[in-house]
Formats: C-alpha cells, structure tokens, sequence
C-alpha cells in the first residue's frame, strides 16, 4: 500500500520556519514509528504571488484536491499590503477553504499548566481550560454575494452578504454534535437570532439536529454575550458551534485565553474522500508575524500540534497524536519557552529550531 499523501504550503512570514519544524517531527514519525508519509511541498500566499502573480496557482490547487492532506503555514504580509484585493495573500488560503470545501473548522483552545500565567486572564479562570471551536468555515459573510464595493448615487457603498442555506447549517452543526459525542457532550450555539434571520434559521437547525444527538445538552447564545462569558467564564464551555465570522473573531479571542497564539492548532475538514478520509487542511490559528519573520524566534507550536492533529482526524493515529501532545506538555513543563511565552522573569528564550529539538528529544524519550 502506498504512503498517506502530505501537500505542506509553507506560505508567508514565520510560515516555512514553523513548518521547518513539523518537516522534522514528520521525518521522525517515519524512523522511529514507521509512519512514512509521501510529502510534496508547494506555494501559497504571497509567496505564490511572488512566484505566479496569483496566491495560489491552479496547479497547486489541483494537488491540494488529491492528497491525503493539506499542512497549511501561514499567509500574508506588509510586503503585499499594496496588492489589489482579489490577488491578496489570504485569497489563496480562502480558495483552498472554499474548493476543497471545508465546511468545519476545528480550533480547539486548551491551556497547558505550564502556561496558566501566561493568559492575561486569572490563573483559576482558565486552568484546565478545554474547549473545541467549530467555525462554519466555507459560507456566511465571507463568501455571499452580492459582495463588492458599488457606485450609489455620488457615493460608493461596500457590501458583503450574510447567507446561510438550512444544508450548509446542519453538515456544520452535525460535525459540532458529532465531536461532543467524545467529549464534553455540551454543543453551545452562538449566533445572533436577535437581529440576524440568518440567525434565526441558524438556531433552529441546530436545534433541529441536536434532536438526533439526545445525550448532547444543547444550549444557545447571541455571540455578543459568547464572546464576554469566553472572558468571563470560559470553562462553562465544551463545543462551540459558530458562523464563519464569529468564529473568526471568538476563536481568536479563545485562542488568547491559553495564553498564547503561539499555541494553537486547527483542523478544517469537509465530506469524507473515496478512502474515507475527509479533505482536510491542518494550519495553526497564528498568522505569519511578519514582525519576527526570519529572526528564528518563532514558537513552532501551533503548527507541531496541527500536524498532531492531521495525525488524530486524517490518519487514525489517535495514540500518536497524543504521544505528540504529550511531548509538547512535557517540554512546557519541564520550562521550554519560546520567545512570546516568557514571562515578566525573563530568561533565555529558545530558537525554533531549539523549541524542535526538546520536542524531538521529548519524542525519543516517549519510545
Ligand atoms: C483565520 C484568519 C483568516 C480568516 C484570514 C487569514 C483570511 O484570520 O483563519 O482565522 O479570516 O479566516
Ligand atoms: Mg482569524
């Protein structure tokens, strides 16, 4: 039988260097736990602005559609703040959302001990923080139509369309139900059924699915108020479920109560493929920090754990996947910090590449 298939998209910024790490965890998988991988790497972002003028070439898309799975870096940066909308760096990333159709997008936002001190809520709020963000990734406001920037009268009006048809809800609603089932079994809906029809109909089939997942307590929220008990009290959450762009916005503010950015995987499946493994795309929730790109200071986290991730939702590797976790717990216990997790008490930070090696060497002592 032949290897699981790998596209890695590197991208922008602190992309390839977080990736540069992860191209050694998969390396290692394969010596040490005969997990072998076909991996092929490609452009996206600005990077295949430079290269092609566009942010991702149809050649690169066509790949994307046939392997096992996608490993995303991250895209974007001031270098092509200028470029027209339509070519923008994060234009690639949405065509990949949109044509592989990867409707569910896990972002899961855990707080490691090692790091409770780190989030800039109190340390009893957010300790043992474990909730999973499902995030409608593939419509809503970021794909409706009409959209554009329009002539009205002597002004111009910008329009962007909220729209949600009652299929697009339930798949996105179903992979919430679905994934309570092994956890918490708690699904809170956040929409905003107070102002929004899109909301309304929202509520309603998610209500409408829950009744097929009876052991799943159901609860619903205006996303306002989601986004203030997120801060308030987050660990009365199990799965969120959410539109694309509260989930957006929620996610990053979840993503901060663990602490930091740097930390944070995800995972954006859609329908299962003839193997049955559902398409895929696994990219961490940081952008590419143009700020420290190049500097190898970057927490290569994020990433290491979306492969983790890859490893649990792609390829049935439940146990590896958590013998990565668990490497990555390690190393933050025994005190390995990348430069975004040091706190007021200073220290030396560790390279990238230094964050790699503990994490590897936390691996070898795993066996
Ligand atoms: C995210 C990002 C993207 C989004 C951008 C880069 C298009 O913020 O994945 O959360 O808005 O979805
Ligand atoms: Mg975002």
């Amino acid at each position: 039988m032949s290897n699981p298939s790998l596209l890695i998209l590197a991208g922008d910024g602190i992309g390839p260097e977080v990736m540069g790490q992860v191209k050694r965890i998969i390396g290692w998988y394969g010596d040490k736990r005969g997990l072998n991988f076909d991996v092929s790497e490609d452009l996206v972002g600005g990077a295949a602005n430079d290269a092609h003028g566009v942010p991702l070439h149809d050649d690169t898309m066509a790949k994307a559609q046939e392997v096992d799975a996608v490993l995303l870096g991250a895209v974007g940066g001031p270098k092509y703040d200028e470029l027209d909308f339509s070519v923008k760096p994060e234009r690639g990333l949405l065509r990949l959302r949109k044509e592989m159709d990867l409707f569910s997008n896990l972002r899961p936002a855990q707080c490691f001990d090692a790091l409770a001190d780190f989030s800039s809520l109190k340390k009893d709020i957010v300790a043992g923080l474990d909730i999973m963000i499902v995030r409608e990734l593939t419509s809503g406001v970021y794909f409706g139509e009409p959209r554009g920037i329009f002539e009205e009268g002597n002004e111009r009006v910008g329009i962007n369309t909220q729209r949600y048809t009652e299929s697009e809800i339930e798949r996105a609603a179903r992979s919430a139900f679905e994934l309570a089932m092994r956890r918490g079994k708690k699904v809170c809906s956040m929409e905003k059924a107070n102002v929004m029809e899109s909301g309304i109909l929202w509520r309603e089939v998610a209500t409408r699915v829950g009744k097929e997942y009876p052991e799943v307590e159901l609860s619903h929220m205006y996303a306002d108020n989601g986004a203030m008990q997120l801060v308030r009290a987050p660990k009365q959450f199990d799965v969120i479920l959410t539109d694309n762009l509260f989930g957006d916005i929620l996610s990053d503010c979840a993503a901060m109560l663990t602490g930091s950015l740097g930390m944070l995987p995800s995972a954006s499946l859609g329908a299962p493929m003839e193997s049955g493994r559902p398409k895929a795309l696994y990219e961490p929730v940081h952008g590419s920090a143009p700020d420290i790109a190049g500097e190898g200071k970057a927490n290569p986290i994020a990433c290491i754990l979306s492969f983790a991730m890859a490893l649990r939702y792609s390829f049935d590797q439940g146990e590896e996947a958590a013998r990565l976790e668990a490497a990555v717990e390690k190393v933050l216990a025994d005190g390995a910090r990348t430069g975004d997790l040091m706190g007021p008490e200073g220290g030396t930070p560790l390279s990238t590449s230094e964050m790699g090696d503990v994490i590897l060497a936390a691996l070898d002592a795993s066996l």
